[in-house]
């Protein structure tokens, strides 16, 4: 034997040893820290073990509505409490931990916050990142917020929230990755990743709570908190993949939701929470309810008060309670009456005991509460660059006629124009964490950083957001005249999609889309950058701007991004990931939707086809839609085989050619359908997309593998299976925009 295969030889044994040894040391240490839990568990009074399971929120910064309770520093003194949320920085939380530490068995206090798009840097908010379709930049605004937070004392973020949303009138769209299934499921993989970086223990890391399980997304009516009501295949089909992909990925914790499903609220639901997640999918973690929704099922009229709400909660797998008070009173008395056993209670507390020996908390109680720490870590240059780069990659360029964009940096005039245009609050988005001091880039502050000395700036802001007057028009009017080109920043307020923002009308609010007309009337050339949470409807200006820019809000360093992308320093690559709808009429509108009996041809309901008889059933902007400054080809589609065994797999080649002057990215899309089943299926669905970057002039081929995974569904006894038939490949750059098709048979 040659000494270099002897030399590889003994290399691969070396790291199957220690591959064989980290999985046994990985084992011991799961073991060690079971025996910690249950010699811990073995010291508790029944008393201290229900505490483990209260949580309050600090009355500084409350994320609902408040119960008063002025006792709860004294209750942490007597262990009566297991976490606290809202409680943030090192200080504060080196402060409350020592409360905890006085208590008898010095069990240390979790504490959670809302970290949904950055900590003290504000990342774009969640729904434009999953529009930059780049899961490596999604897991590292995911990882810098995590390290951020981490450094302020926080163990514990609430996200990433993964309810796929196919309604934006529902304000809570914004906190999620939008409409599809596949690309939720790997969006929220990649946020899990980055919140616990390299694992629980480490000090940078902080655990995930995936939210809202299960189904929340699918509020009727797109009503916040409303029923959610569905069956048991969509469920399994739409809304429950991504909180798998979370857990594959190794999510700590799981928070139920506010909603009933199909007749049982979420958080006394023992289907979702014992069957699915603590059951079939083994889940180590701990539940906590939401805000006050233990207390909330006496609404719901399934309990008839918080004593029996408390009881069908723990009973049904909710291990924690989010300030509905109901532990702490009732638990003790349901164990006397034995409606709950100690068993159950023993069960939620070793998972919460568990979580707080991983983050080494009992070792070092304070030890992510250290203020130099906290110092050199938030808001650090590198942040904020990290932040503007997702926020350009999260833009969507919506339309360009005559390649008006880019704008040259020379240009001699450009006006600045409307509500949002000089915005700094708004860029911040619904959930970011608030800092008295902080600036937020505006539009106008990014393009007056980037045009040089000779380009001359006008703004008129020519109305707020929701005015209903027009008054200011005629200043608007006038600046638009003086300008080469017009730059028209409109869109919604910050707190106008989010938690409880659902909406009827989600039109461009208030007097906006006049303000547009009455500038495009001008004669100027006019860019309109739409800055929102959610998708509105802008009909006028889709049919009229010269240019469209979809922006939503992109936290600390908007402007400057926005900027980038105006001016051809970063050529827009996002793509939608949602639909944007027409109207509101149409909601639910989505691109994964079934072919029914009747498909329209022509797009409408007339001569007795599926649809309406006045508007489209396509909606104004398609999922997976978005331009770019250059021009890209798709062409060449090879499979390597027309028909396959299920065990089997397909290679797909097609070719990527940049024809435009710009280099930039495109996101080549992998759509399936399978053509005929035991139950209908989509007439498409995303399983696969490449996002490439090519120089102008430049080719390169794009591979996908179709694998069994991609072509199985459950059949009508909810099987996960596949059955032979036919299945459509279609390849494109957008769900409505396909260009390569192909077939292959799926034997059996
Ligand atoms: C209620 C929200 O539904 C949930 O997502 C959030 O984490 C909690 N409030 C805590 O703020």
């Amino acid at each position: 034997m040659k000494r270099r295969t002897l030399f590889i030889l003994s290399l691969v044994h070396l790291t199957l040893m220690l591959s064989v040894q980290k999985k046994t040391t990985r084992v011991k240490s799961a073991d060690a820290i079971d025996l910690k839990v249950k010699t811990l568990l073995a010291k508790m009074t029944l008393d201290e073990k229900i505490g483990q399971l209260n949580q309050y929120t600090s009355d500084r910064l409350a994320t609902g509505p408040l119960t008063p309770n002025s006792s709860k520093f004294n209750e942490i003194k007597t262990g009566r409490v297991g976490a606290m949320l809202n409680v943030k920085g090192a200080k504060e939380t080196r402060m409350v931990q020592e409360l905890a530490m006085r208590s008898r068995l010095k069990i240390p206090l979790l504490f959670g916050l809302d970290v949904i798009h950055g900590y003290r840097v504000t990342f774009p908010v969640p729904l434009a990142e999953a529009a930059s379709w780049d899961l490596d930049l999604i897991e590292k605004s995911a990882r810098i917020a995590g390290k951020e937070a981490a450094a302020a004392g926080v163990h514990w973020t609430f996200a990433p929230m993964v309810d796929i949303a196919r309604d934006p009138r529902w304000g809570r769209v914004m906190e999620g990755a939008g409409e599809d299934p596949y690309l939720g499921s790997l969006i929220a993989g990649a946020r899990v990743r980055g919140f616990q970086g390299k694992g629980l223990g480490n000090l940078d890391a902080i655990m995930a709570c995936v939210k809202h399980f299960a189904a929340y997304g699918a509020a009727i009516g797109g009503r916040d908190y409303n029923t959610t009501d569905m069956s048991d295949r969509t469920l399994w089909e739409v809304y429950l993949p991504p909180f798998k992909a979370a857990l594959d990925a190794g999510a700590a914790t799981f928070m139920n939701g506010f909603n009933d499903l199909n007749g049982v609220p979420a958080t006394g639901n023992s289907y979702l929470q014992r069957d699915i997640l603590k059951g079939k999918w083994a889940f180590n973690g701990f539940v906590v309810s939401d805000w006050g929704s233990i207390g909330e099922m006496v609404n719901h009229g399934f309990a008839t008060d918080n004593k029996q709400a408390g009881m069908l909660a723990i009973n049904a797998g909710n291990d924690m309670d989010m300030e509905s008070h109901s532990y702490n009173a009732n638990l003790a008395q349901l164990v006397k009456e034995k409606k709950v056993s100690v068993a159950t209670i023993d069960e939620a507390v070793k998972r919460v005991l568990r979580k707080k020996f991983e983050m080494g908390l009992f070792d070092a109680p304070y030890r992510f509460s250290n203020e130099e720490r906290e110092k050199n870590t938030l808001n650090s240059p590198e942040n904020r660059a990290a932040a503007r780069d997702i926020a350009k990659h999260s833009i969507v360029l919506l339309k360009n006629d005559n390649q008006l964009l880019p704008l040259s940096k020379t240009l001699k005039t450009i006006a600045v124009i409307g509500p949002l245009a000089k915005s700094n609050i708004d860029m911040m988005g619904f959930w970011s964490v608030k800092w008295e001091n902080d600036h937020l880039i505006s539009l106008y502050e990014g393009i007056e950083n980037k045009v040089g000395k000779t380009t001359k700036l006008l703004y008129a802001q020519g109305c707020d957001v929701t005015d209903t007057s027009k008054v200011n028009f005629s200043e608007a009017i006038a600046t638009a005249m003086q300008a080469d080109v017009v730059v028209v920043a409109v869109g919604e307020h910050f707190d106008m999609t989010g938690e409880a923002k659902s909406k009827a009308n989600i039109h461009l609010p208030g007097v906006q889309e006049d303000l547009i007309r009455a500038i495009k009337a001008t004669g100027k050339p006019v860019v309109v950058l739409t800055m929102s949470g959610r998708p509105l409807i802008f009909n006028w200006t889709a049919d009229h701007a010269d240019a469209i820019l979809q922006t939503w809000w992109l936290g600390s360093e908007a402007g400057n991004a926005m900027a980038d992308v105006l001016f051809g320093d970063y050529n827009p690559s996002g793509k939608l990931p949602i639909s944007f709808p027409r109207s509101e009429g149409q909601i639910p509108v989505y691109y994964n939707y079934k072919n029914t009996g009747r498909p329209s041809a022509n797009d409408y309901g007339t001569g007795y086809k599926s649809g309406y008889t006045d508007l489209q059933n396509s909606p104004r902007y398609a999922f997976g839609y978005g331009l770019s400054y250059s021009e890209f080809e798709l062409s060449g589609l090879t499979l390597d085989k027309t028909s396959i065994k299920p065990n089997e797999t397909i290679k797909i080649t097609c070719t990527l050619k940049n024809t435009g002057k710009y280099a930039g990215e495109e996101t080549v899309q992998l759509y399936l359908r399978d053509e005929t089943g035991s139950v209908t299926r989509p007439v498409k669905e995303l399983k696969g997309f490449k996002k490439v970057y090519l120089k102008s002039g430049e080719t390169k081929m794009v591979n996908f593998v179709i694998n069994k995974e991609m072509l199985s569904f459950y059949d009508q006894k909810m099987n996960w299976t596949t059955e032979p038939g036919t299945f459509d490949i279609m390849i494109g750059n957008s769900s409505d925009h396909i260009v390569l098709n192909s077939k292959f048979e799926l034997l059996q």
